[in-house]
C-alpha cells in the first residue's frame, strides 16, 4: 500500500551551533552555544534540571571568553563540519536525502549582530554548503536562528528581550535570503520558538541573573512578543526576496496525555497543550490567542505591543507548521506519588504503558500520530515533521560495526505512524527530516555521547578523536526506506 506522496521529501536535520565548530574561524563571533558548558551528568536528576545545564551569568561568559579550550565546550568544535562538509554531504546524498535541513549561524554572517555589513567569508562558506547540496538534488531547508544568537546581542543588548534586535534580525534575513535566493526554497524562522521559557539563554539571549526574579517570566513574554514580530517580518522579507519561498514556523511538539481520566487530569492536558499551541496559533493565525491574553491580563503582565505590531503579524502567516517530536508525557492535577522523568528539555510524569529512551525521553510513536492529527485538524496547512529521532550510546562491535536496531526499530515505528496520519488520516505532510543524520553534540547536555546519526563521528565528549566519519547499520536500513519511498517498512 502507498503511504507516502510521491515527491516526499525525505531527509535529515542537523544546527550549525551543534555540529560546524570552528567558532573563531572565517571571521565568525561567538554564539550563545560558545560559552555552553559541558558538566559530566552525574545522574538523571542533573537532566531533570534544564535551566541548571543551560542558564549562565555575565561571570561564567567572561570566564568562558577568557579561555580557548574547547574541552568542556563542545559546541566549538561539534563534528568539524565546517571543515568536512563535502564528506558529510556526499554520506547524506549516499542514502537518497532529498532535503537537508541545517541552520545559518547568525554569528558568521554578522559576528556581533549588530553591523551593517555582512562577514563575506561566512556568506561564502554557506554558499559552498547549498552549492554542494544541490549538486546531489538535495534541497537545503534552512533553519534561520537555532540556538545560536550572537553573543554580543545577549551582552550589550539584553538579548530578545531588547525590541533593536528585530531590526538587527530582519537585517540578517534580507541578507541571506537575497544572497542564497536562487539556491534555498524552503525556510524556517525560529527553531523551537517556545523553548524561550525552558532555556531563556539559548533561544532568547536573556541571562537570568540580570532581571528581577520577580518579573523574569514577564521579560520572557516580552522577549518572546519581538521574535513572533521577527519572524512575521522574517516571512514577510523572504517572500519578497523569494516569491517562491515556503517560509515555516518550528514548535517543539509533545502530546501531552492526562494521568488518568479524572476531568482534573483532561484539564490540566488542555492547559498543558495550549502552552504549545499558543506559539503556532500565533503564528498560523498571526493573532495572539485570547487565552493567552487572558493569562497576560490575570498575571498583570504588560507586554509592550504596538497596534503595528499586530498588523505585521495579522499580515504575515507561516506557510506551512514544521515540529520536532521525540516522545509524549503524561501531566496530572495532583502528581504526587507519581514517578517522573525527562522529557525533551521537560520533565514528565511517567506513562507505565511506554518505554524510555536511555535518557529517560518516553517513547511513543503513535503520539507522533495523534500530534499529526491534532496540527492539522487545529491549522488545515501542511506540516513537515523536521525532527525526530533516537538519542542512545552506540558502541563499536568486535568487527568494527555499530548494529544500533533500536534506532532502526525507533524510527520505523514512528515512520509508519506518520505514514497512517497520511493515509488514514489524510494529514497533509511535506516531508520528514530525522534528527540527527550525523551525530553531533547534544543540545541540552552538551554531550558528544548521546548519538542520534545513521553516521558515528569518532569524537568524544571532550572533544577527543579522530574525527573519522563511519556508516552505522541503520545508514544503509534508511537508504531502502527513502528509495522505497516509505512503503517497505
Ligand atoms: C531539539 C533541538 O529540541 O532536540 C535540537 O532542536 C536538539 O537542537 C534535539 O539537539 C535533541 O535534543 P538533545 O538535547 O538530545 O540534543
Amino acid at each position: 500500500m502507498k503511504m507516502f506522496p510521491e515527491g516526499f521529501l525525505w531527509g535529515g536535520a542537523i544546527a550549525a551551533n551543534q555540529c560546524e565548530g570552528a567558532w573563531k574561524e572565517g571571521g565568525k563571533g561567538p554564539s550563545v552555544a560558545d560559552v555552553a558548558k559541558f558538566a559530566d551528568p552525574q545522574s538523571q536528576k542533573d537532566l531533570l534540571d534544564i535551566h541548571k545545564l543551560t542558564d549562565i551569568d555575565d561571570e561564567a561568559i567572561a570566564k568562558a571568553l577568557a579561555t580557548d579550550d574547547e574541552t568542556y565546550y563542545p559546541k566549538r568544535h561539534g563534528i568539524d563540519f565546517y571543515h568536512h562538509y563535502k564528506e558529510d554531504i556526499r554520506l547524506l546524498a549516499g542514502m537518497g536525502f532529498k532535503v537537508f535541513r541545517l541552520s545559518i549561524a547568525w554569528s558568521r554572517i554578522f559576528p556581533h549582530g549588530d553591523e551593517e555589513t555582512p562577514n563575506e567569508e561566512g556568506l561564502q562558506f554557506y554558499d559552498d554548503v547549498f552549492d554542494e547540496c544541490l549538486k546531489y538534488g538535495m534541497q537545503p531547508l534552512v533553519t534561520m536562528s537555532h540556538y545560536e544568537p550572537p553573543l554580543y546581542l545577549v551582552t550589550k543588548y539584553n538579548g530578545w528581550y531588547n525590541r533593536k534586535l528585530i531590526d538587527f534580525f530582519t537585517h540578517y534575513v534580507d541578507v541571506i535570503t537575497k544572497r542564497y535566493q536562487d539556491k534555498v526554497k524552503y525556510w524556517l524562522t525560529f527553531n523551537e520558538i517556545d523553548s524561550i521559557i525552558r532555556h531563556p539563554f539559548m533561544t532568547g539571549g536573556l541571562i537570568e541573573s540580570r532581571f528581577d526574579p520577580e518579573q523574569f517570566e514577564e521579560v520572557e513574554y516580552q522577549a518572546m512578543h519581538h521574535q513572533f514580530v521577527a519572524s512575521a517580518l522574517a516571512v514577510k522579507i523572504t517572500h519578497q526576496n523569494i516569491p517562491d519561498a515556503k517560509v515555516g514556523c518550528m514548535l517543539t511538539k509533545v502530546t501531552f496525555y492526562p494521568y488518568t481520566c479524572k476531568p482534573e487530569d483532561v484539564l490540566e492536558e488542555r492547559e498543558k497543550m495550549r502552552e504549545i499551541y499558543c506559539y503556532s496559533d500565533t503564528q498560523v493565525f498571526g493573532e495572539y490567542p485570547q487565552y493567552l491574553l487572558t493569562k497576560y491580563h490575570n498575571k498583570g503582565y504588560h507586554i509592550v505591543m504596538s497596534e503595528e505590531d499586530l498588523k505585521i503579524m495579522k499580515e504575515n502567516p507561516v506557510d506551512f507548521i514544521s515540529f520536532s517530536y521525540y516522545s509524549s508525557n503524561c501531566v496530572a492535577k495532583d502528581t504526587s506519588g507519581l514517578d517522573v522523568t525527562t522529557g525533551n528539555t521537560t520533565m514528565a510524569i511517567k506513562n507505565p504503558y511506554l518505554p524510555s529512551s536511555q535518557w529517560g525521553w518516553q517513547i511513543d510513536p503513535i503520539g507522533l500520530r495523534i500530534s499529526l492529527i491534532d496540527l492539522y485538524d487545529r491549522y488545515h496547512k501542511p506540516l513537515f515533521v523536521v525532527e525526530n529521532g533516537l538519542g542512545a550510546i552506540d558502541t563499536i562491535d568486535e568487527n568494527g560495526e555499530i548494529q544500533d536496531d533500536y534506532r532502526i526499530d525507533y524510527l520505523s515505528e514512528h515512520i509508519k505512524q506518520m505514514g497512517y496520519a497520511i493515509h488514514d488520516d489524510g494529514v497533509e505532510l511535506m516531508g520528514y527530516t530525522t534528527w540527527a543524520p550525523i551525530d553531533l553534540v547534544s543540545n541540552s547536555s552538551n554531550q558528544m555521547s548521546k548519538r542520534y546519526g545513521f553516521i558515528y563521528v569518532d569524537v568524544d565528549d571532550y572533544g577527543h578523536g579522530s574525527y573519522k566519519r563511519m556508516k552505522k547499520k541503520s545508514y544503509d536500513w534508511y537508504k531502502q526506506v527513502i528509495e522505497h519511498n516509505g512503503d517497505n517498512l
